[in-house]
């Protein structure tokens, strides 16, 4: 079964974010297709990225990020639970993305994006062009929350049911894409290296 991980897209204190993700892992378990893992950014603990070499050349200095590096490399696919801060992705989300490299490519992710009127769908537009440039594959299939804070009760989020008809489609569409993006990353994997590493 292909491994999903539920990134919790936010690390601030009382976040959001952690019941959210929290109610997407439960709904992808209730879907079947995959083998679910939250994923949280705030016990990830990364640093502002103080890693010298370039991502893509796979030297890590740090046990940190040896350690983010082996979580990402056991997902198969990705949906990553985010607010919009200033109309933009969390910093922390951003920083855990910059961290690697090999480690993301060819592989599909779909969003969970929640805030006041725009549903967080600012952040998400910004992520996917990030992420392409990583060759992460985004569904446009997604759950976007508008007016949050009305949906959550005594710290958990509470969905209304086109919430949850949009998160079926989502991970129905996120499986339809993990099978041929392995493929791809097995081939990718046995190609030659292509050009110079970035110093
Ligand atoms: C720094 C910051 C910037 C924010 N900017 C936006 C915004 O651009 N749009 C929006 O809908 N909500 C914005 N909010 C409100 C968030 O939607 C709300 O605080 C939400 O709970 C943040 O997610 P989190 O609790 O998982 O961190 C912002 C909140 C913070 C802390």
């Amino acid at each position: 079964m292909p491994k999903l991980h539920i990134v919790v897209g936010s690390t601030r204190p009382g976040r959001l974010a952690l019941p959210i993700a929290q109610w997407t892992a439960k709904a992808a378990e209730q879907h079947g297709g995959f083998d679910v893992e939250l994923v949280d950014l705030a016990e990830a603990a990364l640093p502002l990225l103080d890693e010298p070499a370039h991502p893509r050349t796979g030297q890590y200095a740090h046990e940190h990020t040896r350690a983010w590096s082996a979580t990402v490399d056991e997902a198969d696919a990705f949906v990553f639970v985010t607010p919009e801060y200033n109309y933009g992705p969390p910093a922390a989300l951003l920083n855990a993305i910059s961290y690697l490299h090999r480690e993301w490519l060819y592989k599909p992710a779909a969003f969970v994006s929640y805030g006041g009127v725009a549903a967080g769908l600012r952040s998400v537009q910004v992520l996917k062009q990030i992420l392409t440039t990583l060759k992460v594959m985004p569904i446009p299939e997604a759950v976007a929350i508008p007016f949050v804070f009305q949906l959550m009760q005594d710290g958990r989020f509470q969905p209304t049911p086109p919430l949850e008809a949009a998160a079926t489609d989502m991970f129905d569409e996120l499986l339809c894409w993990t099978d041929p993006l392995q493929i791809l990353r097995k081939s990718a994997a046995e190609a030659p290296p292509r050009g110079p590493v970035a110093p």
